[in-house]
């Protein structure tokens, strides 16, 4: 597997690959990595000739300076993992190789689709995430790149983002994947205390009983429900738990107003912030 911690080694990398007519799958990541990013590369690999990943915590998408500075770390073994899943190259570039001050910012108009959950709650998160993503597709040029719906509300956007940007490269949807307990897998999983780690399926828990609630009770009931239900687990305290349609991801109040639905959920267990999501 090729390391490139710059743009240029990766320039350089890239043309080969154009001179050949390879095509290229991207997986961009933020590293700490597990195998919902696995499953991005696999794919990837699957899809086109070279699979190429990106680590690289960006700094502008952290709307928490204290988060920014305990995001985990683990190069070596984000390598290892890289490298077992047949990905070919990856890019893990400094900051300053990312951002010099001088370039524009993107300030795409995203609709209405930051304006809630994730928008709403993280001021600047998601423009902070397509500055990269775009800066990253800019240089790469790939033809499909790799998202985890584990993101739900960041896959849009990426597809908004993209189809009035890059409207040449294709967007590939990747399943949540779970631990064996079914909490969805996240780098910040590793920064739970061992109690919050053992309630922590609880969310994913009682997404699926808010569904099974689904043809006997209305949304404000199975809200009320799935707040209050998650808000009785020790140190855990849910920020929004929303129904949305899945294409516009405007909140719902009744089922008869989308047949295409998408629960979503912030949950804070002490200091660290998770979020799920699933199909409704
Ligand atoms: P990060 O949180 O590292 O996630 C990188 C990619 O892996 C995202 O597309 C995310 O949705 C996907 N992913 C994370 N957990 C997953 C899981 N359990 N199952 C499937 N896919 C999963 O998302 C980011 O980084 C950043 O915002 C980034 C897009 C890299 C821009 O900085």
């Amino acid at each position: 597997m090729h390391i490139f911690k710059t743009k240029q080694q990766l320039s350089l990398f890239l043309s080969g690959l154009k001179n050949k007519n390879k095509t290229i799958g991207f997986a961009p990541t933020m590293g700490a990595l597990h195998d919902g990013h696995a499953s991005l590369v696999i794919k990837a690999k699957q899809e086109n000739d070279v699979a190429i990943a990106s680590i690289f915590v960006n700094r502008k998408q952290f709307n928490n300076a204290g988060d920014f500075a305990r995001y985990p770390k683990m190069p070596k073994e984000d390598l290892a993992l890289l490298e077992a899943n047949g990905c070919d190259a990856v890019f893990i570039p400094e900051e300053n190789e990312m951002y010099d001050g001088n370039e524009p910012v993107i300030d795409l108009d995203l609709a209405v689709l930051d304006k809630g959950m994730e928008g709403k709650h993280r001021p600047g998160h998601f423009k902070g995430v397509i500055t990269i993503v775009s800066k990253f597709f800019d240089l790469i040029k790939p033809a499909s790149a790799y998202f985890g719906e584990k993101d739900f509300q960041q896959l849009a956007i990426i597809r908004f983002m993209t189809d009035n940007h890059f409207p040449e490269i294709k967007i590939t949807a990747c399943p949540t994947q779970r631990e064996a307990d079914g909490l969805a897998m996240s780098s910040r999983n590793l920064l739970l205390t061992s109690e919050n780690r053992t309630n922590a399926p609880f969310i994913y828990k009682t997404l699926n009983e808010a569904r099974l609630m689904k043809d006997k009770a209305t949304i404000a009931a199975i809200k009320n429900y799935v707040m209050e239900k998650l808000l009785a687990i020790n140190n855990f305290e849910p920020e929004y738990f929303d129904i949305v349609d899945a294409n516009t991801l405007q909140s719902i109040d009744d089922f008869e107003k989308s047949k295409n639905l998408r629960a979503c959920i912030a949950v804070w267990a002490g200091d660290v912030r998770l979020i799920d999501n699933i199909e409704f």
